[in-house]
């Protein structure tokens, strides 16, 4: 009986061993094919509240955009890009007046990648604003390996200095924003900026 009851809890532990190392090498299996981030991304639909929606938005921040700042930040382009008039391709492609241009075409036969290609349209401050934020995101497939800005006013900083390198397109409005009641310094303020786009934006394009 004693014998009996050894063999039979002598099974029920191994099988229990077994068990356990399988859900062990499973998981280790499966984890790793877990994707960064659940969920599909549907093309085109905008996931609610992405980049922390409660800030100012792209025409808001493009508005009052940092062109001096935005120019440092492309240091962090400089490695794979040029961006004067006529300059050479590297890793990645010249960016001379890329703002307004057709996505994934750029000058002097830079072999982009069927990704970026396929892609269509042009590169407006909104598709930019994108790309920059994950490239991976906008294109699955690109060449740039650039993990993507996360900071949307570097991003704005960045796109309205890239704009100024030969593109010179009028950057837009900021959106009203909703003036609470007694805050109507702010407000002013705002209309002030809003009022002062439209002039700044028409000296550019005179340029
Ligand atoms: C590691 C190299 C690398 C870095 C860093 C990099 N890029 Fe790129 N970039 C590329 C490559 C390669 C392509 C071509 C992508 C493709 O064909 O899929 C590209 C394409 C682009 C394009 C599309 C050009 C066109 O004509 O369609 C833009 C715009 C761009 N990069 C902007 C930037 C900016 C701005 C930064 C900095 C925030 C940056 N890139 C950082 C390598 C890089």
């Amino acid at each position: 009986m004693g014998d009996r009851f050894n063999t039979v809890a002598g099974w029920a532990l191994f099988a229990g061993i077994i068990a356990l190392g399988g859900a062990i090498v499973s998981s280790k299996y499966y984890s790793s094919e877990r994707p960064e981030k659940m969920g599909y991304a549907i093309e085109g639909v905008e996931a609610e509240g992405e980049g922390g929606e409660t800030g100012p938005s792209l025409n808001t921040l493009l508005a009052s955009a940092d062109v001096a700042a935005g120019e440092k930040v492309f240091a962090k382009c400089a490695a794979c890009h040029t961006v004067n008039q006529g300059g050479a391709n590297g890793i990645g492609p010249n960016l001379y007046g890329t703002v307004g241009e057709a996505v994934g075409q750029g000058k002097g036969g830079f072999a982009f990648s069927e990704a970026l290609k396929s892609k269509g349209g042009e590169w407006t401050f909104d598709q930019l604003d994108h790309w920059l934020k994950s490239p991976r995101e906008f294109a699955p497939g690109t060449k740039m390996t650039f993990a993507g800005l996360g900071n949307p006013a570097d991003r704005a900083n960045l796109i309205a200095w890239l704009n100024t390198q030969g593109s010179n397109l009028p950057l837009p409005a900021a959106d009203a924003a909703p003036a609470a009641a007694g805050d109507n310094a702010a407000a002013a303020g705002n209309a002030a900026n809003a009022a002062e786009a439209p002039a700044q934006n028409a000296a550019n394009a005179a340029e």
